[in-house]
């Protein structure tokens, strides 16, 4: 066990845990930052989605010992109230299913749009490989649209 001071969501928390305990399990269980999803557990679905200094990244692969001081920032830290806008774009599509895969697929939408405010379809399909066990990338892939016409990246 090691002590760890992690900025998640722009404040800094402390955790004890093993060094190589990924960071999934450190938002989960340590911070109750449960909006992260558990799916394969070997970074190919990206329902454990987060961003590392704004980049998606798959925290089911990312050892806590790892992290130093960059910064996380889970789903419930992507916007104050839920309006970012592509929150507020998945809401008007009505995009989710389950809802089971989508924490991962906004997060991943939300550091595409910040390196590329106007995606194309193309843009959006080389780049959003998450896996929806319900079939919602067509959906997913309109929102993103609609998130881009009314601003797209919130901050
Ligand atoms: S749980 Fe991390 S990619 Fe599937
Ligand atoms: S909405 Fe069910 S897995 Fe994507």
């Amino acid at each position: 066990m090691a002590s760890y001071n992690l900025n998640v969501n722009g404040k800094t928390m402390t955790v004890e845990a093993d060094p190589d305990t990924p960071m999934l399990w450190v938002l989960r269980d340590h911070l109750n930052l449960v909006g992260t999803k558990f799916g394969c557990g070997i970074a190919q679905c990206g329902a454990c989605t987060v961003h590392l200094n704004g980049e998606a990244i798959r925290s089911c692969q990312l050892q806590v010992a790892s992290v130093g001081n960059n910064k996380i920032t889970t789903i419930e830290g992507l916007s104050k109230d839920g309006d970012h806008p592509l929150q507020k774009a998945w809401e008007e599509i009505d995009v989710a299913q389950c809802g089971y895969c989508q924490a991962g697929q906004i997060m991943a939408a939300a550091s595409l749009l910040k390196k590329k405010p106007k995606p194309t379809d193309a843009d959006i399909d080389a780049t959003m490989n998450n896996i929806c066990r319900c079939g919602t990338h067509y959906r997913i892939r309109k929102a993103i649209h609609l998130a881009a016409e009314k601003g797209g990246v919130s901050k």
